[in-house]
């Protein structure tokens, strides 16, 4: 279905879902990627696929930091730690930084934080703003003022022990006077322009390999197996924060960096303090003005909030601090040419134009597609009708100039006039869906046009099923978004409860869920092509592809090419495994739109039972009385969501599908969340009035953080009531309910 994948879908339009789904089947990819090259067998994809996969899964990150896995594929930077290093558990973690492409941004990050914090516009807040050195990062452990280990990143957790080499490096200190008994001390290990220019230049010359940049030159270096080769290649180290320390070292971020330095670290020149965010964009300014004479790579600005104390109150999300954010320089461009524009369609329907270019490097990668957002988009004007690239549309045939933003999503910038060819004709955009021919809608006031084929559309077939056996959903070994593909195509698959059936279909000889003149009478010209491959035709011939799909269909899967009695038989044993499916994971993998991984958690975790959750979305079909109610209290369930969710509940093709899929299956109702010695663990919590030392925001995070539950508002379930001045009806209720009232202050002391 290759006209159906939405991977080229600009990430800022993806909706939360599709970018929950999409992150989950990039995991998946990568990490089967990943095993392909490191194990035994050869590599299933090429470099670029790769790179390209990963950058994808970049840019989704950009646009959803909060949904970043914890298993991330762009926290597995060189994979997991290589052969022959030991492994080292960082008794902190090694976070990443969230990511400021605009002034705006800059500006945001400042706001966000100063709601967290809950300061005013004009309340101080200072920053650090200091150069982002492109290299890789390192922890050095000190005890007793002597160095004891040193590890790479690696995914985070667990890195690879790199000592003997990192002894072998000037900028690092073996041992420190007056240094805390335990001193973690973390930077960035980068190699300069001039020694990696000699570098390669010696490499060359002794027939050694050359390296495509300073960072992986310092990472190849870094990580050898020999340190006296480590030894030989020039690498230096800039300090910038630290993990665990037996005791302080400093109340702020520039009183650490100065005690670092002291101890005979090297902290960057560049590093100063900004009290305001026109400061850190003036410094953000100056550092890319002097980027080309400091001799070595950076890649924009770090901004961290100064004050120690509000960056303990603002702490993480999963893998990056609150407190602080990477302000990227803007990305390399290129010009190429404009060759075709294709429509892809996703789960939800949204027809997303790609632009298929000739392929041009920018910024050391190949760039040959990129995304067009929608028709809008390519038609000169914003979704306001405001007109964007002075309102020069796109043509086929168009001479572009193509950016990756961030570094990462490539897009077009601009347009070449004077180059369009004579015959380029203005782009019509679809009004039907190239994928099942159904019409193309597009709401007023609505950016994107969607395709109304729903259920007979068989791109958003495919898309709903490979979102079914995604990671975070059903998660079924050895059904892959490949698969699903293969087995749609075949007519083997048509909506999730088909996987289930799929074994006694087999065994039967019968895999076929409609003839096979059905296939091929619904398949589009590029479908029928791709079939044809997939059968091992010559050329789509419609009597061979009749006989072919019957004789797949009789034939054991077993028996099948890419197949062996071990690989078919793994394949349904992990999709019987998957019959017994904890409920979360069941509501992320219908599907429904608005419905992520978190939202489907909460809902499971609200909900308990499949029963409960199906029976009052059902109850609640007239967005209306005490099951509709119930929905709209839970704290995190929208108006949109729970509207999403009811109307998915009503509409009938999708009762029918849901019918069979739970035929078929034994849903695990949420176990109680851990106690772990939290007071909170699975309690009910409503905040109500006004909060003196912390945010709302900063409460909820807490409490959740310690296992309860927040809610909006008071009901029989809630347990405990976090009343400030001015708490008003939700109070009066929890007090007539007769719940456990607190004020701010018993609350923080119940918590510990
Ligand atoms: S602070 C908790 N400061 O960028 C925050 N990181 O994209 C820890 N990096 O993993 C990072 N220069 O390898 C920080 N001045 C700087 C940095 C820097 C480069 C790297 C570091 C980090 C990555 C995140």
């Amino acid at each position: 279905m290759a006209d159906a994948k939405d991977d080229t879908k600009d990430p800022e339009q993806l909706t939360r879902e599709e970018a929950a789904a999409e992150l989950a089947t990039l995991a998946e990819k990568l990490n089967a990627a990943n095993l392909a090259y490191h194990g035994a067998d050869a590599p299933e994809i090429t470099d670029a696929e790769y790179d390209a996969l990963k950058l994808r899964n970049l840019a989704i990150e950009a646009a959803f930091p909060d949904l970043k896995r914890d298993d991330s594929p762009s926290e597995q930077v060189g994979a997991a730690p290589a052969q022959g290093f030991a492994k080292v558990t960082h008794s902190q973690r090694m976070l990443s930084l969230g990511n400021a492409f605009s002034d705006e941004d800059v500006s945001e990050f400042d706001q966000r934080i100063r709601r967290y914090l809950g300061l005013d516009a004009d309340a101080m807040l200072d920053f650090t703003a200091e150069p982002k050195i492109d290299g890789l990062s390192l922890s050095l452990r000190y005890e007793n003022g002597t160095l004891v280990t040193a590890a790479t990143r690696g995914d985070g957790q667990v890195g690879e022990n790199v000592t003997a080499n990192a002894r072998t490096i000037d900028d690092i200190p073996e041992t420190l006077s007056h240094a805390p008994e335990v001193l973690e001390v973390r930077g960035e290990v980068y190699m300069s322009h001039a020694d990696f220019a000699a570098l390669n230049a010696r490499q060359e010359s002794s027939g050694g390999k050359t390296f495509a940049n300073p960072r992986n030159a310092a990472a190849g270096s870094l990580r050898q197996l020999d340190p006296t080769i480590t030894a030989s290649r020039p690498l230096r180290f800039f300090a910038y924060s630290w993990g665990t320390l037996s005791e302080p070292i400093g109340d702020t971020q520039l009183e650490c960096l100065d005690k670092l330095g002291a101890l005979g670290f090297s902290t960057n020149p560049l590093t100063r303090l900004c009290r305001s965010v026109a400061e850190m964009i003036a410094h953000y300014r100056e550092i890319e003005q002097t980027r080309a004479t400091l001799g070595y790579d950076i890649d924009g600005v770090v901004y961290k909030v100064n004050d120690l104390a509000l960056q303990a109150r603002l702490g993480f999300r999963s893998t990056t601090p609150r407190w602080a954010i990477a302000h990227k320089f803007p990305a390399e461009v290129g010009v190429t040419r404009l060759e075709a524009i294709e429509i892809q369609v996703g789960r939800t329907g949204a027809l997303s134009p790609v632009a298929r270019l000739t392929p041009v490097t920018v910024g050391g990668v190949v760039v040959s597609n990129a995304t067009l957002h929608n028709a809008d988009y390519i038609a000169g004007r914003d979704s306001t009708g405001k007109p964007i690239r002075d309102g020069r549309d796109l043509r086929v045939g168009d001479w572009v100039t193509v950016y990756r933003a961030g570094d990462v999503i490539p897009k077009v910038k601009d347009v070449d006039l004077s180059r369009r060819p004579d015959d380029a004709e203005p782009y019509v955009f679809p009004e039907t869906c190239p994928i099942c021919g159904s019409d193309v809608i597009r709401e007023e006031g609505e950016a994107v046009a969607y395709c109304t084929g729903a259920l007979i559309c068989p791109a958003q077939q495919v898309e709903k099923l490979k979102h079914f056996v995604s990671r975070a959903a059903f998660d079924i070994d050895g059904l892959g978004a490949k698969q699903v593909e293969n087995f749609y195509r075949f007519g083997w698959l048509r909506q999730p409860a088909d996987i289930f059936t799929l074994r006694a279909r087999d065994a039967a000889g019968e895999k076929l869920l409609l003839s096979a003149e059905d296939i091929l009478e619904t398949a589009t010209e590029a479908e029928q092509t791709r079939l044809a491959e997939d059968l091992g035709l010559d050329a789509y011939d419609e009597g061979q592809a009749l006989a072919a799909l019957a004789a797949r269909s009789q034939t054991p899967l077993a028996e099948q090419k890419g197949w062996g009695a071990k690989s078919a038989e793994n394949l349904f044993t992990a999709i019987e495994a998957r019959r017994t499916i904890p409920l979360n994971r069941l509501i992320f993998g219908l599907g429904i739109r608005h419905v992520g991984e978190t939202s489907a958690a909460l809902l499971a975790r609200s909900y308990g039972t499949w029963a409960a959750f199906q029976g009052d979305m059902q109850a609640a079909r007239d967005h209306d009385g005490p099951a509709w109610d119930t929905l709209n209290a839970i704290d995190g369930v929208g108006g949109v969501m729970a509207g999403a969710l009811v109307d998915f509940f009503h509409e009938e093709t999708t009762r029918a599908a849901l019918d069979r899929l739970l035929a078929e299956l034994v849903v695990e109702a949420v176990a109680p969340p851990e106690t772990d010695g939290s007071p909170v663990a699975g309690k009910t919590v409503v905040f109500t009035g006004s909060l003196e030392t912390m945010t709302r925001a900063e409460a909820k995070a807490t409490a959740e953080a310690r296992g309860a539950k927040v809610a909006g508002s008071v009901s029989a379930k809630t347990d405990i009531v976090v009343a400030g001045p001015g708490a008003g009806s939700k109070l009066a209720k929890a007090e007539a309910l007769g719940l456990s009232v607190m004020s701010e202050e018993e609350w923080r002391a119940f918590l510990g």
